[in-house]
């Protein structure tokens, strides 16, 4: 008792349901929505793969979340103390977990430099008119984005040194909804551009010739799962982490719900913000990570105060992404202070020095080395396919297998319902979707996704 009093103390708490909710949808909503959704989206065929991925919102998503939440509260640990109180055969769930962090925030921190590097550029007064030339000259340049990728990396670090409740908690009230509204300022000029409705129709009009062939829709399928796992945080611990640093009066159901719906909320946003654009201006919607930067900036021209616009939509951006990747590097750091018995500060500034430096070599896989490809992938290639379509879903498999049949169900049920005290109405269909219906899917398409 003693023991538990003492860690839930020194972990600090989120002062309420309300605070969790913001800050967890906080490090849900990100890049991953603002950024690639819309890519992923354009690159997978538009609307099948949309319906797809809420597909896998509902029926993949919203209970794994319900998982990971139940285990983060119930240990009250970082993701590989989780697994290794509960059963030490599966700690190493917990390591995928770790490391995915590593993986991801290495990548996540150079686009977030880019938008660093957006920002500066608005906010020096800089028109960007030819955005495609603009973006292009930027990412290909040796020094430039390493130097915007080590800047976003520092601020998030400070972040996490200060601990994350109660500066995110506050910051999150006040720009999630500011977000909200900015999305559909964009949205309504974007759709109102000649020729936009070609990018709707992308959007939300199922085109079955857009998938030719068995390996075409299963990679499509990986793609869903993995923006999934990515745009929910999942199957890599944050949600674990973040779980436990919430009081045990929270409603799991309710936050399990809500988070998914706001997230997917966003990024729907986002593709009816992004890809009605990309067709009125002549973009390809399959072009890639460049997405955003390439077309929104022509957006923005056309907008009367369009530099003003600009100056607060990728704020805005920054700060989505900035409270991911806190939520990325505070998983590797409570690991760094729970079990490496490290000081918060310490632990911070070892683990982003870590991750910044493999990122220099992301920041440069856009321009010096390019050329360099392993497994026919760039280094951004290769480490994006690793988070979102290896390491991520493996994480997912693991948690429901552990829930579902080695936990235990009624262990869950347990933490989800507050020791008896609340209803859980879908306890059957949460059963299933742990023990056998999320393992076999996920299984499914990751197989499938090899041939
Ligand atoms: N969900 C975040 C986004 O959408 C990315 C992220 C992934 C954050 C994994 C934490 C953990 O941008």
């Amino acid at each position: 008792m003693k023991a538990e009093h003492q860690t839930t103390h020194s972990r600090g708490k989120f002062s309420s349901s309300f605070g969790f909710i913001l800050a967890a949808t906080g490090a849900a909503v990100g890049l991953g929505n603002l950024w690639k959704f819309p890519y992923v989206a354009g690159q997978n065929g538009g609307a099948i793969f949309v319906i797809t991925y809420l597909f896998f919102i509902v029926t993949l998503g919203v209970p794994i979340m319900l998982g990971e939440m139940s285990l983060g509260r119930k240990t009250r640990l970082n993701p590989i103390g989780a697994y290794r109180t509960l059963d030490k055969r599966f700690t190493f769930v917990g390591v995928i977990g770790v490391l995915c962090a590593f993986v991801i925030l290495s990548y996540y921190s150079v686009i977030g430099g880019w938008v660093l590097k957006y920002v500066f550029t608005y906010l020096t007064g800089n028109h960007i008119t030819d955005a495609t030339a603009f973006f292009n000259s930027f990412i290909s340049s040796s020094v430039q984005p390493i130097l915007w990728h080590i800047a976003f990396m520092t601020i998030a670090c400070f972040i996490v040194m200060a601990g994350v409740t109660k500066g995110i908690e506050r910051a999150s009230k006040i720009m999630l909804p500011m977000l909200f509204v900015f999305i559909i300022v964009i949205l309504i000029r974007s759709v109102t551009l000649d020729g936009a409705i070609e990018g709707i129709r992308y959007f939300i009009v199922p085109n079955l010739s857009t998938i030719n062939s068995f390996s075409e829709f299963s990679s499509m399928l990986l793609a869903a799962m993995g923006q999934v796992f990515f745009s929910l945080s999942l199957g890599m611990g944050a949600v674990i982490t973040y779980g436990s640093y919430l009081s045990k009066k929270n409603n799991l159901q309710k936050s399990a719900l809500i988070i998914p719906l706001l997230d997917s909320c966003v990024a729907i946003l986002c593709g009816f913000a992004i890809l009605p654009a990309v067709f009125a201006l002549g973009f390809e919607p399959s072009a890639g990570p460049g997405l955003l930067f390439e077309t929104l900036p022509r957006v923005f021209e056309e907008m009367p105060f369009g530099i003003f616009f600009a100056i607060i939509f990728f704020v805005l951006v920054l700060f989505a992404a900035i409270t991911s990747a806190v939520s990325l590097l505070e998983v590797v750091t409570s690991f760094c202070i729970d079990d490496l018995r490290m000081k918060r500060k310490k632990a911070c500034v070892i683990v982003a020095s870590i991750m910044a430096s493999l990122g220099i070599f992301v920041a440069m896989s856009f321009g010096v080395l390019s050329d360099i490809e392993i497994f026919g992938m760039t280094m951004f290639g290769l480490l994006e396919f690793l988070s979102d379509k290896v390491l991520m879903p493996l994480g997912g498999l693991f948690l429901c297998i552990f829930v579902g049949h080695i936990w235990g169900i009624d262990n869950a049920a347990q933490e989800i319902t507050n020791q008896g005290k609340l209803k859980f109405k879908l306890r059957r269909v949460f059963s299933i979707a742990m023990k056998y219906y999320a393992p076999v899917i996920i299984g499914i398409i990751f197989i499938a996704s090899f041939f």
